[in-house]
């Protein structure tokens, strides 16, 4: 039987009836010689591979056909026992041959069918875990966004997150170095991953794209052949404009794909589209809380100068006592989010003075101790100008206590050692120094070596012991200038 069926003549009609449906949707089944039926059968490994197997089905006649005796005679068969061999499988009748091809078309279809909705399923769970994987990832960053994460620390953390689900070499974010980009992202590149080229080229070359891109006609695929910059790393790569109020602000790139698909699929496309517009509205807040900020700022400065314009003498105390506290917090090894807060706190603490009666503040000559006493609330008063106010809730032991004395013989509780907030004691330390360092109505400014002496003398009956001696270590350039600016603005000020 095996001879027969591999005869050469029979083989080149299959190969011939396999050709013919490898070419079509709809292979039919053919009858190479009467009473043999070649019928096409699919199944799904063939559909992957080379699509189509056939096979055959004899009737009774074919056995008394010349061409059943041609077969033999090309096998080197004898025909009347091959005859004899096959005819227990030739049992199909011209009828039954058309139920076995409806059987096998059916079968067909139905294999068909499920190979499309199998390779569906398989698309659909991808796009699932893409859909889920993406959504889950915006949502990590909504609470980044939300934890008051600063914006530079926001888009390392970002580069990070794409490089751990997609399959590049390197993630970047580029920023425009213009005036539209908030002021802590200007000019930054932020990279994970390794950029195969020169990192200060690849910067200069992307702002360069950036300042050219128009939105409506943008292509997020570069080509080395086509792109300056994806010929630098040699590769391809996906760049998303990052906008705000429609005008291109920086741009998210991946590039030099490490997959064994080296194509960038839509779904990688869709996900960095999809983070960049995120970015955008992240950039949009940054700008509003910077101006929020600059605001804030404007205003507390506004009464600073408010405060210190009361005593032409003090012109600029307040910010000095801000940066001195600021450099202090700083030294003591506290995160920068918190010493700003401690900067404002410097920059209010004397606001209570608005308060005291001018002919008191700026009296020449020594104080009376009701005078005394009525300078001495402006602890007090500071304290209830600012209590109301939700956000400065942190600032008020620095405004109330900063009086108050480490043996504890100042005002206006009489708190001693570490009793007294830590605000309050960098604050004494601060004030003290500016005070002693300026001139007043009653006296001039001390020298430098007698100020520092005089801190070091008071450490421990004035001053914490421990904070002092860490304030002999601050720098003092940038007081210094601030000071020199402060002498240049003090005929305004008056
Ligand atoms: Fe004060």
């Amino acid at each position: 039987m095996g001879m027969w069926l591999s005869s050469p003549i029979l083989r080149t009609q299959v190969e011939k009836a396999v050709g013919a449906w490898l070419v079509t949707d709809q292979p039919h089944p053919t009858e190479p010689f009467p009473g043999c039926w070649l019928l096409p059968v699919i199944d799904r490994q063939a559909l992957s591979t080379n699509g189509l197997t056939a096979a055959i089905a004899l009737d009774e006649s074919c056995l008394q056909t010349e061409w059943f005796e041609v077969i033999c005679a090309g096998s080197a068969l004898e025909t009347e026992p091959a005859r004899n061999t096959v005819a227990p499988f030739a049992r199909y009748k011209p009828k039954d041959i058309d139920n076995l091809i409806n059987i096998l078309k059916w079968n067909h279809n139905d294999l068909a069918q499920s190979e499309m909705n199998q390779r569906a399923i398989d698309r659909f769970s991808e796009e699932l875990i893409q859909a889920y994987e993406q959504s889950h990832f915006l949502s990590k960053l909504g609470r980044f966004m939300n934890c008051g994460t600063q914006p530079a620390e926001m888009m390392q953390a970002v580069c990070q997150q794409i490089a751990d689900i997609m399959p590049f070499a390197w993630i970047g974010i580029q920023f425009d170095n213009s005036d539209a980009v908030a002021t802590e992202l200007a000019g930054k590149l932020f990279l994970v991953g390794d950029l195969p080229c020169n990192h200060d080229l690849f910067r200069q070359k992307t702002i360069d794209l950036i300042k050219q891109i128009a939105i409506d006609d943008w292509t997020r695929l570069h080509e080395p052949q086509k792109s300056e910059l994806a010929a630098m790393v040699r590769s391809e790569l996906l760049i998303d404009p990052i906008t705000h109020d429609n005008q291109a602000i920086g741009v998210l790139i991946a590039g030099n794909k490490v997959s064994p698909d080296p194509e960038i699929s839509s779904i990688e496309t869709h996900f960095l589209d999809a983070t960049a517009d995120f970015l955008g509205v992240f950039h949009e807040n940054v700008c509003r809380f910077e101006h929020q900020n600059d605001m804030f700022f404007g205003t507390l400065k506004a009464l600073t100068v408010a405060v210190d314009a009361k005593d032409h003498y003090t012109h600029g105390h307040s910010e000095r006592v801000g940066l001195l506290s600021y450099q202090l917090a700083r030294a003591m090894g506290i995160d920068k989010q918190k010493c700003e807060r401690i900067r404002i706190t410097g920059l209010l603490h004397d606001v209570g003075k608005i308060g005291v009666p001018e002919a008191v503040l700026c009296k020449q000559g020594k104080l009376t101790q009701e005078e005394f006493d009525q300078i001495k609330l402006h602890t007090i008063i500071g304290h209830n100008i600012l209590k109301d106010i939700p956000s400065m809730q942190d600032i008020l032991p620095g405004v109330l206590y900063h009086h108050e004395r480490w043996d504890g013989r100042g005002y206006p509780e009489g708190l001693s050692g570490e009793n007294i907030p830590i605000l309050g004691r960098t604050l004494a330390l601060a004030d003290t120094f500016d005070a002693m360092s300026s001139d007043r109505s009653y006296r001039s400014a001390l020298p430098r070596e007698k100020v520092l002496e005089e801190i070091g003398r008071c450490a421990g009956s004035q001053f914490d012991p421990e904070l002092a001696k860490l304030f002999l270590t601050i720098d003092l350039t940038s007081y210094d200038l601030m000071v020199a600016y402060h002498h240049s603005t003090a005929d305004f000020a008056i």
